[in-house]
């Protein structure tokens, strides 16, 4: 199974206490699943909430709108937005989730929606069952199916404070990984909403960019201009270079396509405005794919895209990028000007009429 076909499961430890039965639980969890992580094609992320660090409701905008102006909110974005799935692991505090976790799902939006969320609890009384039904409150508002088998921990059960192992909960808490990883296969490409490209292969959609896309699009991309680089031999080329940093401020400031076939990125264009310019780049598509069309039609689209007003759209290759500068060509883009191995070209745009 290729990297991109895996579920990548969030598993998120709610408790931030400094000294908490919450640890033993989430070392249960992994080696209970661990064997059978590859066979049922999921990928483990642990996010222990007391090292993500969230303070209380810090954004000065509501989180729907998406812009964040904290660092830890953004890189806390960037981690939820590269996940499939979740699996919950939360103490109950006053029979409910502890404000860790709480804070953790208010402090964003959009990121959760269309991913499924299993849960583990512990707690004294009820063994957690109370946090889970708060917890689920929370997840269903923010689109998030709950798959179950819960898994319930008793925390009173415990002699010493160790936690006892229990073969029939091993097997609980593979049945819900299984489960949670078939539904969130289900719904990823319902999390897609297609960007129709006329002229586009019928096997492959686009979509707008999201931060979940960033690792794919830093290999493709790294994949194409190794070729522009052997071209025209130069390796210092930025997009050679760029790491998911990089890659997620565009993907968050400029507009960016990227093409799937199936779960896999093939294929990837960038634009954005500077004045009444449209710069167009980073067009990328992967090796098996060219010649079907695929850039032709996502830089008819870009075009076709462009925000009212745009008087040129402008774009650079490498002097001896061949295919490059013949399809720019054969699209109606000119020479403008070159520096050091690197062509600037542009393409004029008729002005549209007012009327009609
Ligand atoms: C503020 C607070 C409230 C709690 N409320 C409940 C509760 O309502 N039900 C319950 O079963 N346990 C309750 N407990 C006990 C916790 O389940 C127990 O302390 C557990 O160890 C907390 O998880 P942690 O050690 O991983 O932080 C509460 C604990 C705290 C600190």
């Amino acid at each position: 199974m290729s990297k991109s076909d895996q579920v990548r499961v969030l598993v998120i430890l709610a408790s931030v206490r400094p000294v908490r039965a919450g640890d033993q639980v989430l070392r249960w969890w992994l080696d209970a699943t661990s064997p059978v992580l590859s066979s049922v094609g999921a990928r483990v992320d642990v996010a222990d909430l007391r090292d993500v660090r969230l303070p209380m409701d810090d954004e000065p905008d509501a989180p729907h709108q998406g812009v964040y102006a904290q660092e830890h909110t953004r890189a806390w974005s960037a981690r939820v937005a590269a996940a499939d799935a979740f699996l919950v692991i939360t103490s109950e505090h006053n029979h409910a989730i502890p404000a860790s976790l709480k804070n953790a799902f208010d402090h964003l939006a959009s990121e959760w929606g269309g991913k499924p969320v299993a849960w583990v609890g512990y707690g004294n009384t009820s063994s957690g069952t109370r946090a889970l039904v708060s917890g689920k409150q929370v997840t269903t508002t923010l689109g998030m199916p709950s798959v179950g088998p819960d898994v319930l921990v008793r925390l009173l059960d415990w002699p010493d404070g160790v936690m006892v192992q229990d073969p029939a909960r091993d097997e609980i808490a593979v049945g819900s990984l299984v489960e949670l990883v078939r539904v969130a296969r289900a719904l990823r490409p319902l999390r897609v909403v297609p960007v129709p490209v006329h002229g586009l292969p019928a096997d492959l959609v686009a979509s707008r960019a999201g931060v979940g896309d960033v690792d794919e699009l830093v290999a493709l991309q790294r994949c194409c201009w190794v070729d522009e680089a052997i071209a025209n031999d130069m390796w210092t080329l930025a997009p050679l270079r760029e790491g998911p940093g990089a890659v997620e401020d565009a993907v968050r400031e400029r507009s960016v396509l990227v093409v799937r076939r199936g779960a896999r990125l093939v294929a990837s264009v960038q634009s954005w405005p500077v004045g009444d310019d449209l710069w167009i780049g980073r067009l990328m598509v992967a090796p098996d794919q060219r010649g079907r069309g695929v850039a032709s039609a996502l830089l008819r689209h870009v075009e076709s895209a462009a925000p009212a007003g745009t008087r040129r759209l402008r774009l650079s290759t490498g002097e001896r990028s061949e295919a490059n500068l013949a399809l720019y060509a054969r699209q109606g883009f000119v020479r403008a000007d070159g520096q050091d191995g690197v062509v600037r070209l542009v393409k004029r745009r008729e002005a549209r009429s007012a009327v009609g």
